[in-house]
């Protein structure tokens, strides 16, 4: 059994911020100097674009998956500030993807399985595609928790419904001890009618649940977004400690859940 401690961040629903997300936990956790790896589940590959230089045909989490499949630590490559990186490959990935759809047993237990035999890890943050499919599956299945990313926005918020039972189909089909760690609640605007009408609803299902929203909330701020792009950390990005001070509260309530 894998000691590695893994969260999912999962969305069905694409740009609501989940590499943002994994990019600005993965520099917190970095600076306690913790053992990272993140895992570029996404065809896009935004966060492996974020994180990693790579070359066209280089091997990645995609040569995880398929069969005969490539060790996970051997497709691994250095990120900023120490972090691991499991890059996706994007067309490869995607032809993964499509052909676990047309296999049976054991098709969603590949990423847990790979990750099975790394233990060198104090967090590993997956990054999932916009999609509940079965690279999505295979997060959830290789992971202690879930977060689960939203905005306060119609679409967003109406799709949490269907996430939950999916997080709940996998709970009851595959791997009991999936946790929801909570909902970030991303890029709100604080003005809005309508996102304090989706966040009543949010916090409504949320409460029903028993799930925690964290807090603070992630504003929509433009440091976040740039941040990600120039792959510069909140903390050192300059005069944006409040957002750098979000994101460690988050992690501080992952590393709570996990421990
Ligand atoms: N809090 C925020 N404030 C401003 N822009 C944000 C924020 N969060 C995300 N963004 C931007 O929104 C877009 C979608 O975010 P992203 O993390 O890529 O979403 P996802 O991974 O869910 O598709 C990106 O361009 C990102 O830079
Ligand atoms: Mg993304």
């Amino acid at each position: 059994m894998s000691h590695a401690r893994v969260v999912a961040v999962v969305n069905q629903k694409g740009g609501v911020g989940k590499t943002t997300t994994v990019f600005h936990l993965a520099r917190a956790a970095a600076r306690r100097g913790r053992r990272i790896l993140v895992i570029d589940l996404d065809p896009q590959a935004n966060s492996t674009a974020a994180l990693a230089e790579v070359e066209p045909d280089q091997v990645g989490i995609a040569d995880v998956l398929k069969r005969p499949p490539e060790a996970l630590a051997d497709v691994l490559v250095e990120g900023p500030w120490g972090i691991d990186v499991a890059p996706s490959s994007g067309e490869p990935l995607a032809w993964v993807r499509d052909q676990l759809v047309g296999e049976t047993i054991g098709r969603e237990r590949r990423l847990a399985t790979a990750l099975a035999s790394l233990s060198e890890y104090d967090l590993v943050l997956i990054d999932c595609a916009p999609a509940v499919d079965q690279l999505t599956i295979n997060a959830l299945v290789a992971a202690q928790l879930a977060l689960i990313v939203t905005e306060a926005k119609l679409f967003s918020a109406n799709g949490l419904g269907s996430l939950l039972n999916t997080i709940h189909g996998v709970r009851t089909n595959y791997h009991a001890g999936l946790r929801i760690a909570g909902i970030v609640v991303n890029r709100l605007e604080q003005q809005t009618v309508s996102s304090a009408h989706w966040l009543k609803e949010i916090d409504a299902l949320a409460a029903e649940l028993g799930v925690e929203v964290y807090s603070p909330k992630v504003p929509k701020r433009v440091a976040i977004a740039d941040s990600v792009e120039a792959g510069i950390g909140l903390d050192e990005w300059g005069g944006v400690d409040d957002l750098a001070a979000i994101y460690d509260g988050y992690l501080d309530n992952l590393e709570r859940a996990l421990a």
